[in-house]
């Protein structure tokens, strides 16, 4: 049963560094996934983590066995590349029951595994089709059943879901998940969805620059971010600057334009210039509450985005269609920003902006 540690890995690429001391540790039977912008070091990670690349500072070990010398195709780990790579010259099925057949296992296991998987992504009608006759959405299917065909305990999925449309996408999530604690496998998978990563994983990896900036459970990360750019990168948020007013042992009131913000006091003091995040889905339309005016009223589906000014301030409010009847941009609104959603950061040295973007 697989369980991974990677330890102080750094790669560099000529003078670029691709990956900076990264250390990372996922639990046998644990379904982990790496967020972070494009660019910061994920395709890196998994392809030093399969022995694709082995030339890097720092180590890799599996079950606590050291992987840095042992061969890739030793390491029995399942892997869907973020750019597919199905065997070109093979159909659907040669494509999904290659592992197996390199296992040596007896055609009938062969043929059940193979069949079993092509079900799971319906795809069996599509057994003698060739990758170029399948769609993007198909060839992912197929190296997503070609990996969990391979019987490898270990999973590493590169952006496995990201050609598929929304409706699948969400299906097969939660498929995957199943499958993958159903086996008892361990999974390490890349997302650029953040409500994939919150919906499939036991815990989140942030990645940024190259670096792990934060990691923890789905909803602990998306409540309660350490960093700011957690908040900002994982779902959304409105980023404020303010300054401390009032602090004592529990509480803390932040002004931010003239607007005044209570929120739990994690260790700031009066006259401290700080950072304040504030989720749009966790802002509150109340009969007794501090007065804004609607700016801007933006359909999003299901849900209605109000930009709303209160004093000098610009949020962004998320609520329910049914819950803004008879708001309109012009319209005076009370709001109410729950303390425990209201976030305090120490304003970061480097500036915000720095401190929030994605590159
Ligand atoms: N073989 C290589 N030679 C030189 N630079 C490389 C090589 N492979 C990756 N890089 C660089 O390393 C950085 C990290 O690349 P990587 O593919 O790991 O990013 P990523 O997080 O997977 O991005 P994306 O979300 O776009 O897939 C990038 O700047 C990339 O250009
Ligand atoms: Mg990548």
């Amino acid at each position: 049963m697989p369980s991974i540690r990677v330890e102080g890995v750094t790669k560099r690429f000529g003078k670029f560094t691709a990956l900076e001391n990264i250390n990372i540790s996922v639990n046998d039977g644990e379904y982990v996934s790496i967020i972070g912008p494009s660019g910061c070091g994920k395709t890196t990670l998994l392809r030093i983590i399969a022995g694709i690349i082995r030339e890097y500072e720092g180590h890799v070990y599996v079950d606590g066995e050291l992987f840095d010398d042992k061969p890739l195709e030793k390491r029995s780990i399942g892997y869907v590349f973020q750019n597919i790579a199905l065997f070109p010259n093979m159909n659907v099925g040669g494509n999904v029951s290659y592992s197996p057949k390199a296992k040596r296992f007896d055609s009938e296991t062969i043929r059940s595994v193979t069949l079993e998987m092509l079900e799971l992504m319906k795809l069996t009608d599509r057994y003698y089709d060739y990758p170029t006759r399948l769609s993007g959405g198909m060839q992912q299917k197929t190296a997503l059943a070609r990996a969990l065909a391979s019987g490898a305990k270990l999973l590493l999925l590169d952006e496995p879901l990201s050609l598929l449309d929304l409706k699948v996408r969400t299906e097969l999530r939660y498929e995957l998940r199943r499958i993958v604690k159903d086996l008892g496998l361990t999974a390490i998978h890349v997302t650029h969805d953040q409500e994939e990563a919150m919906a499939i994983s036991d815990r989140i990896i942030v990645m940024r620059r190259a670096r792990v900036v934060e990691e923890g459970a789905p909803l602990n990360l998306y409540l309660r971010p350490k960093e700011i750019f957690t908040a900002y990168f994982l779902g959304e948020s409105n980023v404020l600057e303010g300054s401390v007013v009032e602090s004592d042992e529990k509480f803390l009131k932040v002004d931010v334009e003239g607007v005044l913000l209570k929120a739990r006091n994690t260790g700031f003091k009066i006259g401290e210039k700080v950072v304040v995040m504030i989720r749009p889905e966790l802002i509150e339309l109340v009969n007794h509450g501090v007065n804004g005016i609607v700016m801007k009223k933006i359909m999003e589906g299901f849900f209605i985005r109000l930009i709303i000014g209160i004093g000098g301030m610009r949020i962004s409010v998320k609520q329910p269609y049914w819950r803004v009847y008879g708001i309109n941009v012009g319209s005076t609104v009370k709001l109410s920003f729950p303390e425990e959603h209201v976030l305090v950061y120490k304003y970061p040295e480097r500036g915000l902006y720095s401190e929030i973007s994605l590159y």
